[in-house]
């Protein structure tokens, strides 16, 4: 039986620092850039969920061995670029992981024999031709299910030519994967890429891998050629904005309240829900601001805002908000006028299509909505009360939704049933004990 999550009452006025858990784009690419390292590799603070741990599995497959302490302190055993032991008939499980599972892709690009890619049913609905066709250039051959899906099998090859690839979608999974088949190709890859996350390009640039990054206004420009060494990586993992995002709009939407999430990654490229919900009136301030291995981390401050502002989101802000949309939708549900939001169908993408879940739960919360396959116009009201029952299920188990939909019973009232309560589990284990400590 799924188990679900009861709430019936909604969360008094707090005040409160909290931490939530590591990042999770940070933790997977630092296994699996580790597992390439030659020699012992650190991790602090590593996301111990199950997307991150599917990627210490996936490893392991390939021969590469870790060890993950109590205290989420990680070691991986790398022994270098070649040292993938590629046997015949491995199958990897990437899970509910798109991360994991694109981006390993382009470590496989030289396995002599046929390696399966499975994953679980939400990851086997999601594209993975976006992967396949430019990891085809390099001169790889794969086999997808329905010419799109999972299972996949690839088939790599010795002979792999340098490639010029324009990832037109903002996927940072995208382009990653295709820096790291360009890490074992000869001669330089070139990669023109839409705006989206940039972890992979810091964290190649603080181990000085040969990658150049120009920045143009939509589009970096990345040069990428053969790595023959990777050192190995001591890194402190800070937390996840996505997983922060979820407390920032409970004390958004809550009466006198205010938080202090510490220590959280705030790239830049991932900060679209600071500027858009700072947009709606949300008073939001970075404190302690520092540089770590060229990424951005601050401890973030929070107060609730009772005079919420509706906004036309400007496009440029999506790919930096990509994660966000279900909990910024809330927002947008209690905010004075009416919010809309534009080319967003890459939501549809996600571990459930997102769009509509997100139309979904504004339906049961009695806010109008008009939403087309990458649109949404929100008719938000700021005396927004839910009194009546909602039960929340069959999304899939998408992790976002689960924890959107418990922000949505603590701030905005109601009787909730909220099922596969398990989901948290695949990107932010301690969200209900966090919630707990926020409630006491
Ligand atoms: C991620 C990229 C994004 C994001 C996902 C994590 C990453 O996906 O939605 O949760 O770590 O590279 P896309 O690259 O498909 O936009």
């Amino acid at each position: 039986m799924p188990k679900s999550l009861i709430i019936k009452n909604k969360i008094n006025k707090f005040k409160k620092i909290i931490s939530v858990d590591g990042d999770k784009s940070i933790s997977i690419r630092w296994v699996l850039l580790s597992s390439l390292a030659k020699g012992i590799s650190k991790a602090k603070n590593l996301l111990v969920s199950e997307d991150v741990l599917a990627a210490i599995r996936a490893v392991k497959v390939l021969g590469i061995k870790s060890h993950l302490k109590k205290n989420n302190e990680c070691i991986i055993y790398g022994k270098g670029i070649d040292g993938f032991k590629y046997k015949k008939g491995i199958k990897i499980n990437a899970e509910n992981s798109g991360t994991l599972g694109r981006l390993i892709l382009g470590l496989l690009v030289n396995t002599p024999h046929p390696i399966k890619l499975v994953g679980d049913k939400s990851l086997s609905k999601r594209d993975f031709k976006r992967i396949a066709d430019p990891l085809s250039k390099f001169g790889v051959k794969f086999k997808l299910k329905k010419n799109k899906n999972l299972p996949l099998t690839i088939m790599g090859t010795k002979n792999l030519k340098h490639i010029k690839y324009v990832e037109n979608k903002g996927s940072a999974q995208c382009k990653s994967s295709v820096i790291f088949a360009g890490m074992r190709t000869n001669g330089i890859s070139r990669i023109i890429a839409k705006k989206s996350r940039n972890h992979t390009e810091l964290l190649s640039k603080y181990l000085n891998l040969p990658i150049k990054i120009k920045r143009a206004k939509k589009y970096d420009h990345i040069t990428i050629s053969k790595v023959n060494f990777i050192r190995p990586i001591k890194y402190n993992i800070p937390s996840d904005i996505s997983s922060s995002a979820f407390f920032i709009v409970l004390t958004a939407l809550s009466q006198n309240s205010e938080l202090l999430i510490k220590n959280v990654n705030i790239n830049p490229s991932r900060t679209g829900i600071i500027t858009i919900l700072r947009k709606m009136g949300v008073s939001i301030i970075f404190k302690n601001t520092k540089l770590y291995k060229g990424e951005k981390i601050a401890d973030i401050q929070i107060k609730s805002s009772n005079k919420l502002k509706s906004i036309n989101c400007p496009t440029k802000l999506n790919s930096g908000a990509i994660d966000e949309f279900l909990i910024i939708f809330l927002v947008a549900a209690k905010a004075k006028g009416v919010s809309t939001f534009k080319n967003l169908g890459e939501l549809n993408q996600k571990e459930s299509p997102r769009l509509k879940w997100g139309t979904y739960i504004l339906d049961q919360i009695g806010i109008k909505t008009i939403a087309t396959n990458d649109s949404i116009k929100i008719y938000g009201n700021p005396n927004l009360e839910i009194k009546k029952k909602i039960v929340i299920k069959n999304f899939l188990k998408d992790h976002r939704v689960f924890m959107t939909s418990v922000i949505a019973a603590l701030s905005l009232g109601g009787h909730w049933k909220i099922h596969d309560k398990d989901s948290i589990q695949t990107s932010f284990p301690n969200f209900l004990k966090i919630v707990n400590q926020i409630k006491v």
